[in-house]
């Protein structure tokens, strides 16, 4: 059986940034009709095109939740191109690893971090249902 490393339980218990930001420049949405779980993420930008503030608010599971509030923490500060190169790695290096099982969990944020910059650049509807995997 898989212990969480410290560092998800941390993330689980105390997330970093949730919520919801009011007037968001960039709105991604995702969910799995499957199992019910979602995703939501806003995201401010600075006038130097920054992310000055980003917020997470999921019904998913602890690995959703921590991955998701490392996710806020690795691209705060991060210019839009930056932010859309983060990795589901880095977001497992950062939480000191994720069972294998819920590795799809972690890619809701980032699902919904690349829908929230594709709704700023006016490319597509937020609010699409993608996110597709067996869990
Ligand atoms: Fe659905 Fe993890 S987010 S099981
Ligand atoms: Fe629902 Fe993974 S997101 S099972």
């Amino acid at each position: 059986m898989w212990n969480y490393t410290d560092k998800v339980m941390d993330h689980f218990l105390h997330p970093r940034n949730v919520g919801e930001i009011e007037n968001p420049d960039g709105v991604g949405e995702v969910g799995n009709a499957a199992c019910g779980d979602a995703l939501k993420l806003t995201f401010k930008l600075d006038d130097q095109g920054r992310i000055a503030d980003v917020k997470f608010k999921t019904f998913g599971c602890a690995s959703a939740i921590a991955s998701s509030s490392a996710l806020t923490e690795l691209v705060k500060g991060k210019t839009l191109d930056e932010a859309a190169k983060v990795t589901n790695q880095e977001i497992a290096e950062m939480l000191g690893g994720l069972p294998e099982a819920k590795m799809h969990c972690s890619v809701m944020g980032m699902e919904a971090l690349q829908k929230a910059i594709s709704n700023y650049k006016g490319e597509a509807s937020p609010f699409e249902d993608d996110h597709e995997h067996e869990g």
